[in-house]
């Protein structure tokens, strides 16, 4: 069991690395100038790569912590209110990981307006939801 939650914890670690970057990206995407046509597409080609590479990094971590839930029965049953509330943290995490190619797709058709400010508020979510999660698993709080 140990074996597969230190997996576990690698590919998170992994995965929100990438969550973490991806956005950076946008920040810097977001302050090209219009004319600067290289930068742009340099910067599209690396989100490119960096998301696919982060979705392939998210199967594992959820696989593993799957074994984990299911296989070992850690937080299943009564009294594991911690893993209910994981849980949704995770489809948060899975749904601005979705948001993610959303906006990847609209800087590419061109049609992005939002400022740099803005992703870089956006680039503060997956803090909030990393220390949610392992606040959750470690602590246990309920
Ligand atoms: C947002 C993604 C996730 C993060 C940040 C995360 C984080 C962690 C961390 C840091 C641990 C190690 C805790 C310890 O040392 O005991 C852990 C364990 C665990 N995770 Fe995840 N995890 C994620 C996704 C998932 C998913 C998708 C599942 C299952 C559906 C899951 C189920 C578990 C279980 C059952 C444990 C063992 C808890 C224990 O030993 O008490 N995790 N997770």
């Amino acid at each position: 069991m140990l074996w597969i939650k230190a997996f576990h914890i690698v590919f998170v670690a992994s995965w929100f690395a990438g969550l973490f970057y991806l956005p950076r990206i946008f920040v810097n995407l977001a302050m090209v100038p219009p004319a600067s046509v290289a930068e742009r597409e340099r910067l599209l080609l690396m989100s490119r790569k960096l998301y696919r590479f982060t979705g392939i990094l998210a199967v594992p971590a959820i696989a593993f912590g799957l074994w984990l839930w299911l296989g070992y029965g850690i937080g299943r049953g009564l009294g594991n209110g911690w893993m209910h509330a994981k849980l949704f943290v995770v489809l948060l995490v899975v749904g601005y990981h979705h948001a993610c190619g959303a906006l990847l797709r609209r800087f590419e058709r061109g049609e992005s307006r939002r400022g740099h400010v803005w992703y870089r508020w956006f680039n503060e979510a997956p803090v909030l939801l990393l220390l949610a999660a392992v606040v959750l698993v470690v602590v246990k709080p309920f």
